[in-house]
């Protein structure tokens, strides 16, 4: 018998809760073992949910019973999940999170504790909610050297991207749709100016160049800026603006970034619509694998949560090996990414003086009623220091870096 207790009957707790009740008899065949749930921390009643069965208040009854074999921390934040999680690692139970706050933070350090201890420490729920990501990247590309990965890791933006684009609504106007609808936090921060997104970048590149990227390293700029304009634009040149996390490897340098990103109909993020997410990665072997699904929500969350018990049970003792070490990998600045950058500047009749600025640009007709005013165009592809240089001279309306 395999003792889970969960800490946390929130929206990802609840879930965890009920996939183990729900397809009890086929986890515990899998796993090997039979997976019961002991307890649920919360320091919430829940009258009336069977969940009082096994609800306590007190964490110190989950640490100290030695019969719990893996603690599920599904509480978000950093304090107390990261001294609850530590705790159990030196207590000898293996953890499983969702929280990428945790796992940004402090994901190498208490995969050591978990090596010391015998047990494990997994966060496949940290990164893209029930999409598996995580385990395909340290358990099944381990022959490919990751050159880059393009993720859409935030659910929130995504479909709001995708309803300015539909249907030409302005973001203020999104924002409050996809709030009113529970698709957006009420402080809507964390998403929109893609916070979230870059913890999530930050695990990735921490497992794929196997040292610690620092979440705070990461230049990061959301999608409060992108306007219906921009969108009138990518219909005639047949692409989309997604946010993306970027973690690329480019002759022996490192480069994160979260921004908005031209995409063309020839990369697979193109069709990526609502609050799904999904992550393309480029191995050097391999060439390109995109990963799709459900990036946030209860039981598709929690679906990844309950594969890292039923993977901790069947390792019996043995700690995966997780290549991510504590020390930190330095990035290369916002300054040397290089990309090719669509551009709205103010003013018509400038061709000569962009081509002598930028270099060879591809020009785009203005749309409808801001024609007469702007010239937009394409640049080739430039560091981010090359184009702050030559935009210097001109009035700048918007910039976006396109996915190349
Ligand atoms: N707020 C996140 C999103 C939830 O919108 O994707 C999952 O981390």
């Amino acid at each position: 018998m395999i003792n889970v207790a969960i800490l946390g009957y929130g929206t990802v707790g609840s879930g965890v809760y009920k996939i183990i009740k729900d397809n009890n008899s086929h986890i515990s065949r899998r796993a090997g073992d039979d997976i019961r749930v002991k307890y649920v921390l919360d320091l919430r009643d829940f009258p009336g949910d069977p969940v009082e069965e096994v609800l306590v208040h007190d964490v110190n009854v989950i640490m100290e019973d030695d019969e719990v074999d893996i603690v599920v921390e599904v509480m978000g934040g950093i304090e107390p999940a990261y001294t609850f999680v530590k705790r159990a690692l030196d207590r000898g139970k293996s953890a499983c999170t969702s929280n990428k706050e945790l796992v940004a933070k402090h994901g190498a350090e208490l995969l050591e504790i978990a090596a010391e201890n015998k047990v494990n420490f997994f966060f496949e729920a940290s990164v893209g909610g029930g999409i598996p990501i995580i385990r395909p990247l340290i358990e099944c590309l381990t022959v490919d050297h990751i050159e880059e990965i393009q993720g859409i890791m935030n659910g929130t933006t995504n479909y709001i991207l995708t309803k300015m684009e539909d249907e030409g609504a302005d973001f203020d106007t999104v924002l409050k749709d996809a709030q009113e609808k529970g698709y957006a936090e009420r402080n809507p921060e964390a998403d929109i100016e893609g916070y979230d997104a870059c913890r999530k970048i930050a695990i990735l590149a921490s497992l794929a160049y196997e040292k610690q990227v620092n979440f705070e390293d990461i230049y990061t700029e959301g999608i409060t800026g992108i306007t219906t304009d921009d969108f009138k634009y990518m219909k005639s040149i047949g692409a989309s603006i997604k946010l993306l996390g970027i973690a690329r490897k480019n002759v022996g340098i490192t480069y994160s970034m979260v921004a908005p990103f031209v995409v063309y109909q020839d990369n697979p993020l193109y069709n990526v619509k609502d609050v799904f997410n999904a992550i393309l990665v480029k191995g050097d072997m391999l060439g390109d694998v995109m990963f799709y699904g459900k990036g946030a929500g209860s039981l598709p969350t929690a679906s990844a949560v309950v594969s890292d018990i039923v993977d901790a049970v069947k390792r019996n003792g043995y700690t995966a090996s997780i290549h991510w070490n504590r020390q930190q990998r330095i990035l290369g600045g916002v300054d040397a990414f290089t990309t090719p950058f669509f551009v709205r500047v103010k003013g018509r009749g400038i061709e000569d003086k962009i081509r002598s600025a930028f270099g060879e640009v591809q020009f785009i007709e203005p749309a409808g009623e801001i024609a007469g005013e702007e010239t937009a165009f394409i640049t080739k592809v430039l560091a981010g220091s090359e184009f702050e240089q030559a935009a210097a001279d001109f009035e700048i309306i918007s910039r976006i870096r396109v996915s190349n």
